[in-house]
Order: C-alpha cells, then structure tokens, then sequence
C-alpha cells in the first residue's frame, strides 16, 4: 500500500516538473523576443520617419539581433507547443526546417547590414531586408493579433 502511494507521489510530481519546465522555455524565449523587439522598435520609428535617425540605436539593435537570432530557435522543445501565453503556431514544429532556417538568415541579415549601414543614406535599405524577417516570420508561425 505504502509503495503505491509512493509511486503515485513521484508520478504526479515528474509531471508538475515538466509542465513547469514547459512554461518556464516559453517564458525564457519571450523574454529573448521581447528584448528583440524593445531594441527593435525606435529603430523602427526612424525608418517610418517618425524619428530621427541614430546610427548608434539602429547598431544596438542590430547587435541584439545577432545575439538573439542563434538562441530563440533552440526554445521551442516538442514540450512548449502549448502552455502559458504562448502565440506559437503548430506549424513551427511541422516545418523545424523552414523556422529555423529563418533565423539563421535573420542573423545573416543583420551582420550584413552592421557592415553595411554606416550613415542615414545607407540605413533604409539594408535595414528593410533584415526587418523582413520578423514579419515574414510572425506571419506563418505566430499567432494573428485579435
Ligand atoms: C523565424 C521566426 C521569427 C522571426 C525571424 C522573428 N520572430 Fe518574433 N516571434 C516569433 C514567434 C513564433 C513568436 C511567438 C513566441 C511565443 O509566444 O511563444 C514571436 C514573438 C515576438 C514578440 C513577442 C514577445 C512576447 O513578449 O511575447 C516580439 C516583440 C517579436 N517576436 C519581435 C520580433 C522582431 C523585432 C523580429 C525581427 C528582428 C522577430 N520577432 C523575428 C517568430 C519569429
């Protein structure tokens, strides 16, 4: 009787372990994603014209990039498909291959584009290419704004 409790015990807790471990990636890659974006965004602001160009801003941003571009892929275990407030789309682990492969360019993108913007003239076009990306990603593997 004694053993089964016992067994019981240790069955309802490894899966309390691994629902929190998937929560927890969730929350670790969004935390990487939101980074991306807050760096992202004045950036943003600048190639629209609504502020004024910084060429330091859009080289951070490019760094944070290229720091994060090699890392957000590697959080996506089959365990955090669903969980927490996640807007990953199924479809990022039926096509593993094309997601990542998105980032690998992302990351291509923006190393290129740290070389090549080096003043106001130089800025929009390259930046549009790496911008691309994250659009071109959110509309095939991210959950539709309601
Ligand atoms: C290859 C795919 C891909 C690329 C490229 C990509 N994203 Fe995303 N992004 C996602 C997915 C998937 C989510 C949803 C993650 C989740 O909720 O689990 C997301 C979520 C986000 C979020 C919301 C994070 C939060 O707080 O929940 C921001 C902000 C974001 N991305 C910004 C960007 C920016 C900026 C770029 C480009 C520099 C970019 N992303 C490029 C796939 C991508």
């Amino acid at each position: 009787m004694r053993r089964i409790v016992l067994v019981v015990a240790a069955f309802a807790l490894g899966a309390t372990v691994a629902a929190a471990q998937n929560v927890t990636v969730i929350k670790e890659r969004q935390d990487h994603l939101k980074k991306m974006g807050d760096a992202v965004k004045p950036v943003g602001a600048m190639y629209k014209g609504e502020a004024d160009f910084d060429l330091a801003k859009v080289q951070a941003a490019l760094k944070v990039i290229g720091e994060k571009a090699p890392i957000v892929p590697t959080l996506f275990p089959d365990d955090s498909k669903t969980g927490g407030d996640t807007e990953a789309l199924p479809k990022i682990w039926e096509d593993k291959a094309d997601f990542e492969a998105r980032w690998k360019k992302l990351g291509e993108d923006a190393k290129v584009a740290e070389a090549a913007i080096t003043d106001e003239d130089t800025f929009p076009d390259a930046w549009k290419t790496v911008a691309g990306n994250c659009g071109g990603c959110h509309k095939k593997f991210r959950k539709p704004k309601e």
